[in-house]
């Protein structure tokens, strides 16, 4: 850190992918199917019994033949860290094979090879919303006990293979989201009406627990390895003082928070299991799955952060807000992007802080961004999008996130979400666009696939090589204020 940046020397600036969002070629290289491709609308609506040729995630933006080009478009930008997945079904099709699947390995190896050729440290997501199909279809996903021991196949090869590649790893993306989208984050056939409570948080025991022995044979493989849970990062508001929403807003925390916990301290804590009492839930855990959990904690805390959402206890004010899969009720104080996500750079620091506080592990903001319609259009250096809005919301939470660091929180980095245009996982969009690179495709599939720098190129680039120097604290961007004009002090 130095005085006109807050930012450690060695903080890792990057961006994350999914591979269903980005790779395409759905099947090819012995490629299994996953739940993605029944998923053609997002979480919109349900699942399609086979896959259908309207679905974008068919060819998303060819990432799967261009990898080498769109890896040396992030390095221009000056990328230490590329966050991406690995699609469990190009390494199991079928999600049982005894043997995997040798070209998907192969894909992976060039992808890492690429990244080291340009010094970029890769940050791996074991399983991002892409179980493969035959897992949902055959063993209703993670409701059943037999997937912990396919997982297990899948991880001890991706270590085996890569562990003395990779440093840093990322378990379940987003895994609390379960709650919200059982099918896509757990692989889990049965309809939200017909599943029970117990089936649910039993699904959710199996993944704690294979998360657990993948940080396990993590540090087996290589003691370097630093293994992460992922979770969606959401402050919970009480929406007016009264204290039932203090209330309301901490019991919606703690079914969040419940996930790092016990990803952190390695046992259930007291709140989930009275919530688990209250409800008549009566889950399956072994001793051996009490020892894994306590044993084989996580070495960092990693969460997504687009927005933050208001709870209320009265049913009246419950006006939903479209939202990151929490959904959540409307802050009055906060505008919204085009698609009702509500923005708030300062809710970025107070999670920073929460998290810090409670659990005093390293954290990474691995998803960071604003979905937005982009217009193409002519420059002085020829056609390019002038994204003003994006780097406006970038420069703004990035300066929460250097206030956070000033606060004293540990930060190992920061990856803005889809550097590059992907397909949007909520509504399978193209439309919906984060990157700093366009890609030329529309939502009905038309377009050539190039790559257009977009203004925000070249302002990433700037914030990266100057270490976080050239971000302004704007005096509409939220919460920044100097010393002297501090409207009060609660000290
Ligand atoms: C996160 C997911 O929830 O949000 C990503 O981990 C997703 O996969 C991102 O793409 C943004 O959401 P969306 O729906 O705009 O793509």
């Amino acid at each position: 850190m130095t005085e006109s940046t807050p930012f450690p020397d060695g903080f890792l600036w990057g961006g994350a992918t999914a591979a269903n969002q980005i790779e395409g070629a759905f099947d090819e290289g012995g490629k299994g199917l996953s739940i993605q491709d029944v998923l053609p609308r997002g979480i919109l609506e349900p699942r399609t019994p086979a896959p259908t040729s309207d679905n974008l995630k068919q060819t998303a933006i060819d990432f799967y033949h261009r990898y080498a080009d769109d890896i040396a478009l992030f390095a221009e930008m000056g990328f230490t860290v590329f966050r991406f997945s690995i699609a469990w079904s190009r390494i199991f099709p079928n999600g049982d094979d005894e043997h995997p699947n040798e070209d998907g390995l192969a894909f992976y190896d060039r992808v890492l090879d690429e990244l080291e050729r340009h010094g970029i440290e890769p940050l791996v997501t074991i399983s991002h919303y892409e179980t493969p199909l035959a897992i949902a279809d055959r063993f209703d996903g993670w409701i059943s006990r037999k997937v912990i021991g396919l997982f297990e196949r899948y991880v001890r090869v991706l270590f085996s293979r890569y562990g003395h590649r990779v440093r840093y790893w990322l378990t379940f993306n987003e895994i609390n989201s379960v709650l919200h989208a059982p099918f896509m984050s757990g692989g889990i056939n049965t309809p939200v009406a017909e599943l029970s409570k117990t089936q649910l948080y039993q699904a959710i025991h199996h993944e704690l627990v294979a998360s657990a022995l993948a940080t396990k044979i993590g540090h087996e493989t290589n003691p370097d390895i630093r293994v992460g849970c992922m979770v969606l990062g959401v402050p919970v508001y009480p929406l007016t003082p009264d204290p039932a929403d203090v209330l309301a807003a901490l019991e919606t925390d703690h079914a969040n928070l419940m996930f790092s916990d016990v990803h952190v301290r390695g046992r259930y804590p007291g709140y989930a299991q009275r919530y688990f009492r209250d409800h008549g839930i009566e889950l399956e855990v072994t001793a051996a799955d009490r020892e894994l959990l306590a044993e084989h904690t996580v070495d960092f805390v990693s969460f997504s952060y687009y927005m933050s959402v208001c709870e209320t206890a009265d049913p009246a004010k419950r006006i939903a807000r479209e939202g990151n899969l929490m959904g959540g009720v409307a802050n009055p104080h906060l505008a919204e992007s085009a698609w009702g996500w509500q923005i708030d750079p300062g809710g970025l620091r107070v999670i920073l802080n929460q998290f810090w506080d409670r659990w005093n592990k390293p954290l990474f903001i691995v998803e960071n961004g604003l979905g937005a319609h982009d217009d193409l259009v002519d420059g002085p250096d020829g056609p390019t999008v002038v994204d003003d809005y994006r780097i406006a919301y970038l420069n703004d939470h990035l300066v929460q996130v250097g206030e956070a660091i000033r606060d004293g929180v540990d930060v190992l980095g920061y990856c803005t979400w889809g550097p590059i245009d992907l397909v949007s996982a909520s509504t399978a969009q193209m439309s919906k666009r984060y990157g700093f690179i366009h890609v030329d495709r529309s939502d009905d599939g038309t377009g050539t696939l190039t790559r257009t720098r977009k203004k925000s190129f070249h302002w990433y680039a700037d914030v990266i090589a100057s270490n976080g120097a050239t971000l302004e604290a704007r005096s509409d961007g939220c919460g920044v204020r100097s010393a002297s004009d501090e409207p009060r002090s609660p000290w």
